[in-house]
């Protein structure tokens, strides 16, 4: 018997994916979990530390792919770890999620499960990129994405199929302007040096972009003159940003930003109504297929012109907005205050009377205030709601209560406090938000 020993190598045939998308085989008669891989593929892995119960073993190397994958449209790919499928067709990958979300579900509630929705695109499809500053291994300073696996290095980025077109020839003008005045570049051991990310965040209804270098130490006079450039030679970028994070914490998320040139602000179209993106806020990455999830909540919260809507973990209020037009009120709850501020703006810049939001835990305002509704909308951050917010929310007693999610596991494991509730599940929608990985977004409906 082979010792399954952290450091260990082993030759491994994925036969299945568990309920979270991972691909799944057998060494020695025990399950080994292998990221990155589907089935059919036989690859060597090292094996790590377990993770709920599963052995997990990191790929080395894939000795023969599945069938299921062909020829990469990205020459990048599989070296970058921006991308877990781009070389699985698209109907293929779509087949494979619907594969996944069925085996979260006991089967008495397969029959409620619709046919996934396809995104309308699969490439260049994200509003939003990181990328990331580093070094060749000649020392010239590079952009691009991490390396699969590797959080201390880069792979150029030539061509990303993630974004726009566009934002590839900003990577490229931004790389080719610190060649020519270099800076130092981030150091992911010694936490040091000057360049982190950049990012880019792009409106899909205007083709607007806004450009932040995340950088260790306030720079901007250094910056200056590449937001020239930049906004000269590319007519779509509106705002070059500089945001401060010197922690040790990898992560190109900071809390206050100033602006090189411009204000930050970009507007995106969904359906009826245009929302305005601060640079701090969160707006769903994928806006086309955002539509199309908000069009499922719409028609699952059968709304008549009458009900009282209560959208709860809210963010920026785009579903309650989306929905305001078919019910006599709508009462967002949200606990980030940036996103609560950018929903009210959004609200006046729709002309919307009937909306109002609430800036705190669901948890404690439901505790502290009284609200009643005849349609509850949830969409939770990915761990799912917590068990005494869901008792909140499912004492208010509401007919219908529409429930989103990014991550059918943790919304699985809400059903049980649910139906005991007296809730039955009458729809089950999956989404597809993210072409080229795994993930699957939802609608569940539940009825009284
Ligand atoms: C998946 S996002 C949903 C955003 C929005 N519905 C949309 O479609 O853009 C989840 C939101 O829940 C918020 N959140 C997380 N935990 C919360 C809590 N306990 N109370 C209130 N809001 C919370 C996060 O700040 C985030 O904006």
């Amino acid at each position: 018997m082979s010792s399954l020993k952290r450091g260990t190598v082993h030759d491994v045939f994925i036969s299945e994916f568990s309920p979270h998308g991972v691909g799944v085989g057998l060494i020695d008669g025990r399950r080994v979990g292998v990221p990155q891989t589907i089935p059919g593929d036989l690859v060597r892995v090292r094996m790590m530390t377990g993770h709920h119960g599963i052995k997990i073993g990191k790929l080395v190397e894939i000795l023969t792919p599945s069938v299921t994958r062909s020829a990469s449209v990205c020459s990048h790919y599989p070296d970058c770890g921006g991308c877990q499928l781009i070389d699985v067709p698209y109907e293929r990958q779509l087949a494979m999620k619907s594969e996944v979300f069925y085996s979260v579900f006991d089967e008495s509630l397969h029959s409620v499960i619709q046919p996934i929705i396809g995104s309308v695109n699969s490439q260049f499809y994200r509003n939003k990129m990181e990328f990331s500053f580093g070094l060749s291994s000649s020392g010239e300073i590079i952009i691009g994405l991490k390396r699969r696996g590797q959080f201390d290095q880069v792979v150029e980025i030539k061509t990303c199929y993630l974004q726009s077109q566009k934002s590839n020839d900003v990577i490229r003008l931004v790389q080719a302007y610190f060649r020519k005045n270099p800076l130092t570049v981030w150091d992911y051991h010694r936490f040091q040096g000057i360049l982190r990310y950049l990012t880019i965040r792009e409106s899909k209804s205007t083709g607007k972009m806004v450009v932040t270098l995340v950088v260790s130490q306030e720079c901007g006079e250094i910056l200056q003159p590449l937001a020239v450039e930049l906004t000269s030679e590319i007519s779509e970028v509106s705002s070059v940003l500089m945001a401060v994070h010197e922690g040790a914490a990898d992560t190109a998320f900071t809390t206050s930003y100033a602006p090189l040139i411009g204000s930050g602000l970009l507007t995106e179209q969904l359906g009826h109504l245009n929302f305005q993106l601060s640079p701090l806020s969160f707006f769903q990455v994928n806006p086309v297929q955002a539509k199309i999830l908000y069009d499922c909540v719409r028609s699952a919260a059968k709304l008549t012109g009458s009900e009282r809507i209560l959208d709860l973990y809210c963010g920026a209020g785009t579903i309650g907005l989306y929905l305001a037009d078919l019910a006599s009120s709508v009462i967002g709850i949200e606990e980030n205050p940036q996103s609560i501020r950018d929903a009210q703006t959004n609200c006046k810049l729709n002309g919307i009377k009937n909306a109002h939001f609430i800036t705190g835990n669901v948890r404690q305002v439901l505790k502290e205030t009284s609200l009643g509704a005849d349609v509850i909308v949830v969409d939770p951050p990915r761990s799912g709601i917590v068990p005494k917010a869901l008792s909140r929310i499912l004492a208010i007693g509401s007919p219908r209560l529409v429930y989103v999610s990014c991550n059918p596991a943790s919304f699985s494991e809400n059903l049980a406090g649910i139906f005991a509730a007296g809730y039955r599940l009458t729809s089950l929608q999956p989404v597809d938000m993210f072409p080229n990985t795994l993930h699957v977004e939802c609608v569940g409906t539940f009825e009284k």
